[in-house]
């Protein structure tokens, strides 16, 4: 069992041992404290939150409960224990040995996928900054900072192998991943999504549950690595992210329900007459955060992929489920745009992986979208949420560049100007989401007026517990 020390950093990977390692990241420790104190949660950092803290890596340990003030926090580095003789499971070195160490031709590769993934941690803590002076509960509260300490923990956990293996390098990265800023026109997070403005909690709940399930695909595919430290890392960092799924899931959940008993109690059947989000809104919202973040997954056809693949470094999400691993041959059907028209096209399994890891994330969102169905049928609503198509609103990717409506139907750049307020939060959806609650709801046990109660509280407290100590 890998117990996790009670350093300075805590950590499980003796750091101790390693006095050069151990000193570097003591130095970029306070760089982080304050660049938590600049950018993390704004106006609650002297609170006491009762969060979950790691204690170590086995299912037992890791998740330990307490009231914690954030800046306190505990962020070490934990990685999942090794498994002996574990070998690469995929591509062209399918069967050898993994690495405990970065090959000499991977470095620059590596690096990159790590800085990509390392990025979005402290990203995503950026843009969700003030939420804590909107919050619908205390429970919200407290897993908005809980989320939030985690992403900083992720931070940790790949600034961790930049230190541990790219050398100058990798520390000069750490740096930087503290100095660029979501949203920051000069300086500006390194992908898309983790620059758009989360000001509301309806969009927090949808990036937890669309964004963050992303980030889950990324980990697992990353967990297949022939890079072992980084496949010990992403594993651990999937089970504090299935929390963060279980936020967004179950928040958009809350509100679905909640629309459907105002529905019921306003004479017309909307909710907004009551005070509550329409489901209609609810699903411009959706629309606009899966969009956002099936762009995050990287072009339909990609030679990255290929290459990342073939070389062993970034696999398909549990890899063992398929039945063949080199992926030489095989391709997938897709329609793609040639010339402005829908074509099928055969791409080789190996360019095609980025769909691949897409096709299993569309399968993960629709489950989710089955289960908030499942409580309007329960409600007696007729109306249903949907994914979009993947190809509606894309940035990224072959669809990228064209218009297509939330069916995929092709349509003009004209009809996209004139429908596009139908399909993704206009200004006044956005300003109507922002007037539901002029104030945060600090009371225990009470929830804002637009959003269910949730079924049970956290760590088997009930929900009317004081999740945050505010006097
Ligand atoms: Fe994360
Ligand atoms: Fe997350």
């Amino acid at each position: 069992m890998s117990m996790v020390n009670d350093e300075k950093i805590p950590n499980n990977v003796d750091l101790a041992q390693d006095k050069r390692l151990q000193r570097a990241l003591e130095q970029w420790q306070p760089d982080f404290l304050s660049w938590w104190r600049e950018m993390g949660p704004e106006g609650f950092q002297e609170r006491e939150v009762y969060l979950r803290t790691a204690i170590s890596v086995t299912t037992e340990g890791w998740a330990h409960y307490d009231y914690v003030r954030m800046p306190d926090y505990r962020w070490g580095i934990f990685l999942a224990d090794q498994v002996p003789g574990r070998t690469i499971g995929f591509g062209d070195l399918l069967g050898q040995p993994v690495w405990q160490d970065v090959p000499g031709e991977h470095r620059g590769t590596l690096r990159r996928l790590i800085v990509t993934q390392g990025d979005t941690e402290p990203a995503s803590v950026e843009q969700q900054r003030a939420l804590g002076h909107c919050c619908p509960s205390l429970y919200d509260l407290r897993n908005l900072f809980q989320v939030n300490v985690e992403e900083g923990r992720h931070l940790w956990a790949m600034v961790y192998l930049l230190h541990r293996f790219f050398g100058r390098d990798g520390r000069e990265d750490a740096e930087e991943l503290l100095a660029r800023r979501s949203g920051n026109p000069d300086r500006p997070r390194i992908l898309g999504a983790f620059n758009e403005p989360i000001d509301d909690w309806l969009s927090f709940y949808m990036f937890t549950m669309f964004t963050d399930r992303d980030g889950k695909y990324q980990l697992l595919a990353l967990a297949e690595s022939g890079f072992d430290p980084l496949s010990r890392t992403t594993r651990f960092m999937l089970t504090e992210e299935a929390h963060h799924m279980f936020v967004g899931e179950t928040g958009i959940g809350r509100v679905v329900q909640r629309s459907a008993e105002l529905a019921k109690l306003s004479k017309n059947g909307n909710p907004r007459e009551q005070g509550g989000i329409d489901l209609e809104t609810v699903q411009k919202y959706l629309n606009l955060w899966y969009s956002l973040s099936l762009d995050l997954f990287g072009s339909e056809i990609s030679t990255n992929a290929a290459s990342f693949f073939g070389a062993g470094l970034k696999g398909r999400a549990k890899e063992e489920k398929f039945e063949e691993h080199v992926c030489r041959e095989g391709a997938v059907v897709m329609e793609i745009p040639e010339q402005g028209r829908l074509v099928r096209r055969e791409v080789p399994l190996r360019s095609a992986m980025n769909e691949v890891l897409r096709d299993g994330y569309v399968e993960d969102c629709q489950r989710g979208v089955d289960r908030w169905n499942k409580i309007l049928a329960e409600s007696g609503l007729s109306f249903r949420l949907r994914l979009p198509s993947r190809r509606f609103h894309r940035q990224q990717g072959v669809f990228s560049g064209l218009r297509f409506d939330p069916d995929g139907r092709q349509i003009s750049t004209e009809e996209w100007a004139k429908r596009q307020d139908d399909w993704l939060p206009s200004a006044s959806d956005r300003s109507y989401v922002k007037s539901l609650q002029p104030r945060a709801i600090h009371e225990r046990g009470k929830m804002a007026n637009w959003i269910a109660a949730p079924a049970k509280g956290i760590d088997g407290q009930p929900v009317d517990f004081e999740y945050v100590r505010l006097d």
